[in-house]
């Protein structure tokens, strides 16, 4: 469910025309509907009903403090990855007692900053992540709240590239491992085991991956209490996909009932979390571009616009499929196009195959990129970043103006002789 729609032929965010945002902000630029995220974020806390939770917002699928600051103001915690993470969450208004710090290569001053904060947890993916926690909470004489991340080895039938539950992954720890290295946790005298977390994935479309994972966490649980160790709480990680062209994952309240259902056949009512980023932001976001120039190809024509692979890398790093509508009905017979950048590289393409009736100078909108769109984009070519906008209602906000060339090579110096 997205609040992008047309209008007499003219394609609307909430009550805003595109139109009206391309010429006040300019283009490339990408933007967000606040009802349809804030809608998202609201579906999966309800569908928890009165069963213990907490949704933690994956700040890696887009993490503008306007989005985290609203997130905030509906009560959601925070998945964090880096420092830098911590910094935007902390900055937006987010609390850090609802933060947990998810990832495979800590730092040493990533892990004494969280600590120092007082983050709500850490998810350990290794031994040596365990000793040098251990280490740093003794070194500022507190205790570390830490949950162990299971890799429960479950394909999730995704791009290999955001697959992360599989054994031959860089994620998470075999179960029989971290039994042992939950014993050795219990040893450290500045560490508390409170969790087991678990994540295997991210774009998945089907259920199942998800329930045999819990499947395999709860055996794990369970396997723990059976040696006298307890455990607080479950942290099932993110991962549930979104349609962009003709996906039909689960709904959001299918997905929590499944893991809800999981757990209850298996008598365990510990509290939860999960950690959505896509399905949140995915569909409430997208990117607004113009045509350059149209141009002939061999197959079929190319239409040239003004955002690039540096502004939405998805297509170009995992063949990812967008979805591209005239921002304005054309009203020739449409033709196929491939919709590319003006970057210098065979792989510039945002879409391929696109029926459109379109003229230069007329905007396109790249649907489904409101998820790993801004935050993985780049300044390739020295091109600029776009501007970022949120639409709430009738009215639009600028929460990142347009990076200018200058800023480019702010930091740059030059060699004095
Ligand atoms: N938790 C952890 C530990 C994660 O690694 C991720 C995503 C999430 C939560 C959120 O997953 P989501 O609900 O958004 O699927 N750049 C890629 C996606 C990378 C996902 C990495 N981890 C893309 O554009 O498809």
């Amino acid at each position: 469910m997205d609040h992008f729609h047309y209008r007499g032929g003219h394609y609307f965010a909430e009550d805003v025309s595109l139109e009206q945002i391309a010429g006040d902000v300019g283009t490339p630029c990408y933007v967000y509907s606040r009802a349809t995220m804030e809608h998202h974020w609201k579906v999966f806390d309800a569908a928890f009903g009165d069963h213990p939770h907490t949704i933690l917002y994956a700040v890696k699928a887009n993490g503008n403090l306007a989005v985290l600051n609203l997130l905030s103001r509906l009560g959601s915690g925070f998945d964090i990855v880096s420092g830098g993470e911590l910094e935007r969450v902390l900055q937006a208004g987010g609390r850090a007692s609802e933060v947990v710090f998810s990832g495979v290569g800590k730092s040493e001053a990533e892990i004494t900053r969280a600590l120092e904060v007082g983050v709500r947890c850490l998810n350990l993916e290794s031994a040596a992540e365990l000793e040098r926690v251990n280490r740093l909470a003794g070194d500022l004489g507190v205790t570390a709240p830490v949950a162990l991340r299971i890799n429960p080895d479950v394909d999730p039938g995704t791009h290999p590239y955001i697959a992360t539950g599989l054994r031959e992954n860089k994620f998470g720890i075999p179960p029989e491992e971290a039994r042992c290295l939950y014993r050795l946790a219990r040893d450290c005298q500045h560490v508390e085991v409170t969790g087991v977390a678990c994540h295997i994935g991210s774009q998945l479309t089907q259920l199942s991956p998800f329930t045999h994972a819990l499947d395999r966490v709860l055996d794990f649980v369970f396997a723990l209490q059976d040696e006298g160790l307890s455990v607080e709480h479950l942290d099932l990680g993110g991962g549930l996909g979104i349609p962009y062209i003709d996906e039909s994952p689960p709904q959001p309240d299918d997905y929590v009932q499944a893991l809800l259902e999981t757990m209850a056949r298996r008598d365990c009512r510990l509290p939860v979390s999960i950690e959505p980023g896509r399905a949140i932001m995915g569909n409430a976001g997208l990117l607004l571009t113009r045509v350059e120039y149209l141009k002939p190809g061999n197959q079929h024509g190319f239409a040239v616009v003004d955002a690039a692979m540096n502004d939405l890398l998805r297509p170009a790093l995992y063949q990812a499929r967008h979805e591209v509508v005239e921002v304005s009905r054309g009203t020739d017979t449409p033709e196929c196009y491939d919709v590319v950048g003006p970057v210098c590289e065979s792989g510039d393409f945002l879409a391929r195959d696109k029926l459109l009736s379109v003229k230069a100078g007329d905007l396109l909108a790249i649907r489904s990129a409101g998820a790993y769109g801004f935050v993985m984009s780049s300044n390739y070519n020295a091109r600029p970043r776009p501007a970022e906008v949120i639409v709430d209602g009738s009215y639009h906000h600028v929460v990142r103006t347009r990076e200018t060339t200058a800023q480019l090579f702010d930091n740059e110096q030059l060699v004095p002789q």
